[in-house]
């Protein structure tokens, strides 16, 4: 499984990318408005920081609706490093954007997904990445990681190559039931990432052993 983390704050990147278990990075446009990145220059200096941190993808979101501006964007995005992946919503001009591109060669992100037909359609168009919304579904009372297994299981039917990014993780469960149920990424945000490492038992143990080493090691 790989792991990506989802935030544009380069401290955190960095952070992640220092443990040696970080695969990835994805932002949206939120997520960079977070950080007062705004502007087209200041917006691709920070994709290229960003990429000069990991050598994974990255994925950078176009802002364009339509079908041309999300192919003018794709291509302008694609410049600025070969580690870029295009990330495009999940639209009706998104799916025939991201099929455009697979054809080119250019690794898509499709976002926004949230059915099993959405899905089933980005793998059709050739999407690298599809990104269900796990978190999200959660919060209006539907259930995430059910979408993650069905996309799963249609994938599978079919042997789509299209890897299963699960999106929108509120908390380290989230990440561990992607895993059992075979999502080939997860992105998070730093927090649930490192919330994996903790367990009570294990600081308990360690404070022991320490504290027995010292009983003869004064
Ligand atoms: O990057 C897309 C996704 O992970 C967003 O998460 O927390 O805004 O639902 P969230």
């Amino acid at each position: 499984m790989k792991f990506f983390i989802d935030t544009a704050n380069l401290k955190e990147i960095e952070e992640a990318a220092s443990l040696g278990i970080l695969d990835g990075v994805t932002t949206n446009p939120s997520l960079m408005a977070k950080e007062g990145i705004g502007g087209k220059a200041m917006i691709f200096d920070h994709y290229k920081a960003i990429c000069d941190l990991v050598d994974g993808p990255v994925s950078a979101e176009v802002i364009s609706t339509d079908f041309d501006g999300m192919i003018r964007e794709a291509f302008e995005l694609r410049e600025i490093a070969d580690n870029i992946v295009v990330k495009i919503p999940m639209t009706h001009a998104g799916i025939k954007a991201i099929k455009y591109l697979s054809d080119h060669d250019i690794n898509t992100n499709c976002t926004l997904v949230f059915s099993q037909g959405q899905a089933l359609m980005a793998a059709k168009a050739g999407a690298t990445f599809v990104s269900p919304f796990i978190g999200r579904l959660d919060d209006i009372s539907s259930d995430g990681i059910q979408l993650i297994a069905d996309i799963r299981l249609i994938y599978d039917n079919y042997g789509f190559d299209t890897q299963i990014l699960a999106a929108s993780i509120r908390h380290p469960m989230h990440i561990i039931e992607s895993a059992k149920i075979g999502a080939d990424v997860v992105t998070s945000p730093l927090k649930p990432l490192l919330a994996l490492l903790n367990h009570p038992l294990t600081d308990k143990g360690l404070e022991k052993f320490l504290a027995d080493y010292r009983k003869n090691n004064p």
